[in-house]
């Protein structure tokens, strides 16, 4: 495995000709990122993994506690990627990212950014969408893995790579949970114990959704009342436009956020029967 960390040096250690697949990442890897690049791996001749934790897409352009206690260990990061057999990993700094201070030029993502997720995280989508266009720019991968468990984030990556006719296959890959449920996520890491059983309450939910046990309503109001959590959002939305569904109809999508102790938790699932 070569590890980078200059576009220069990305740009040669990549060979020409090969299928190249791609799986952008911010660190902190777990076994929910492991699948993306094991999927990855079986389905390209080269694969190519980023770490960079991209200001850009938090709070005040990182000058935020959740982007300075962002989890960054790359030696920690190192045997996961080997072990998925990653051939080039890409770990920039954010001056080698952003060389002239902050970009001038973004990549808009207008409505569909703005909802759910970017409702509470105003110019995340926006940060994301510039730090992914940019990613592709240097790496100019065949195929890009995302995971599922940010279910608007495939679907602004899929409309940016149609809008700007970005010649990559957006690739979506399915939800991995702990034994308990919970989605796996970085910052699952912040979770105490007890915070963990409580966050348990969200893919109960969701489960009783899909198993149309509950209505919409019926699931809001038990997140609402669970104890220890904060309800943010919980949506059926159309799974391509995100454009909210009046009712449960099929293919749904819901997307619920909430906050246990001072932990955003995101999950969704897909409803097609
Ligand atoms: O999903 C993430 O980890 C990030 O949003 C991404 C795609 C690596 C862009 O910074």
């Amino acid at each position: 495995m070569r590890l980078t960390t200059t576009k220069k040096e990305l740009f040669d250690a990549i060979p020409r000709g090969f299928s190249v697949g791609f799986v952008p990442t911010m660190g902190a890897l777990h076994s929910g990122h492991a699948s993306l690049m094991k999927q990855a791996r079986q389905e390209n001749e080269l694969l190519v993994a980023s770490i960079f934790v991209n200001p850009l897409q938090f709070e005040a352009l990182g000058d935020c506690d959740d982007y300075r206690h962002y989890p960054r260990d790359l030696d920690a990061d190192i045997p996961l990627l080997e072990e998925c057999g990653v051939d080039i990993v890409f770990a920039p700094s954010v001056a080698e990212m952003y060389p002239n201070d902050l970009p001038l030029v973004w990549v808009r993502t207008g409505a569909m950014g703005e909802k759910l997720e970017g409702a509470s995280r105003p110019g995340h989508f926006d940060g994301v969408a510039t730090v992914v266009s940019k990613l592709f720019n240097l790496v100019r991968p065949d195929r890009a893995y995302f995971g599922q468990k940010d279910a608007q984030q495939v679907a602004v990556i899929r409309r940016l790579v149609a809008d700007l006719d970005i010649p990559v296959e957006i690739r979506a890959v399915p939800i991995i949970r702990g034994a308990d449920g919970l989605a796996e996520s970085s910052r699952n890491q912040r979770l105490s114990p007890t915070e963990r059983t409580q966050a348990l309450v969200l893919p109960r939910v969701l489960e009783k959704l899909k198993a149309r046990a509950i209505t919409i309503d019926a699931a809001r109001a038990e997140l609402a009342t669970a104890p220890g959590v904060k309800l943010d959002h919980l949506e059926a939305v159309d799974p391509a436009t995100l454009e909210p569904l009046a009712e449960l109809t099929t293919p749904a999508l819901v997307v619920a956020a909430i906050y246990v102790g001072p932990v955003r938790l995101i999950d969704n699932i897909e409803i097609t029967t």
